[in-house]
């Protein structure tokens, strides 16, 4: 099952993950910076991070006086999410899969989920949990992997299916396999505002300039072509 597949090796990834998180350029110099600028402020607001990983965001939010429940599927990526925040949010283990029965309806200003969605065959059931456990008018703040990039990535024939999909993930020492799903745009977008939502506003982001420091090649074809996406979703 997919779902087994991806745990095992996110709890295989898990170490090297959290190690190199602070300053891996896809996640620090691309991905949160961007995600992050879809937020306004933050302060004594509660939020809710699904698929946490190591925390990271988590570590961010907290320092900005946010209060923080966090979840992975990976039970080794939640002890490094407590490690890194020690004393502070609350992290569990939970897959996006199941409903979210621990937590109570209206009870966030801000659902993120950063980089996991497309780990899911099926995104509606998440955010219809989104939708429930955010308060009324809260943001739903997701990054993706852009639909175009993964289309040419995977060299897919067949544009508008969902179709499982693998590759091999070096840049954390030894080579990890990785399943996830890659689907068209117009599903991605139709699971969000058939599911209670409007979307507010969407990104294709570009990388900081710290980025081209760590890796010039990346560096240029992101600022040719994009690879993720960031969306802010409105709770109707
Ligand atoms: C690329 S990492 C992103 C982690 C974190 N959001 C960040 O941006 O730093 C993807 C995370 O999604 C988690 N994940 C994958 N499938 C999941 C599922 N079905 N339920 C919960 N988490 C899942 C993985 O375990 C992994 O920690």
């Amino acid at each position: 099952m997919n779902r087994e597949k991806i745990r095992k090796a996110y709890n295989e990834l898990a170490e090297s993950y959290n190690k190199l998180i602070d300053h891996k350029p896809h996640n620090a110099y691309y991905d949160r910076p961007n995600t992050l600028s879809l937020f306004e402020s933050v302060k004594n607001k509660s939020i809710l991070d699904a698929g946490c990983g190591p925390g990271k965001y988590a570590e961010i939010l907290l320092s900005q006086d946010a209060q923080v429940t966090g979840f992975d599927l990976s039970s080794e990526m939640i002890k490094f999410a407590k490690k890194r925040n020690t004393n502070q949010g609350t992290f569990f283990v939970h897959d996006l899969n199941e409903p979210l029965t621990m937590l109570e309806d209206n009870s966030f200003d801000f659902v993120l989920c950063a980089l996991a969605l497309h780990y899911l065959e099926d995104w509606s059931l998440s955010i219809k949990e989104f939708h429930r456990v955010l308060k009324e008018k809260g943001q739903l703040i997701i990054s993706i992997e852009h639909p175009f990039f993964e289309y040419n990535y995977y060299k897919s024939t067949e544009y508008f299916k969902t179709e499982p999909v693998k590759c091999t993930w070096r840049g954390f020492g030894k080579p990890v396999e990785i399943n996830s799903h890659r689907r068209p745009l117009g599903e991605c977008l139709a699971s969000i505002t058939e599911n209670g939502f409007y979307i507010d506003k969407l990104i294709e982001p570009k990388p900081l300039k710290e980025f081209e420091k760590l890796d010039r090649k990346h560096y240029k074809e992101l600022n040719e072509f994009p690879a993720f996406m960031c969306i802010r979703a409105i709770k109707k």
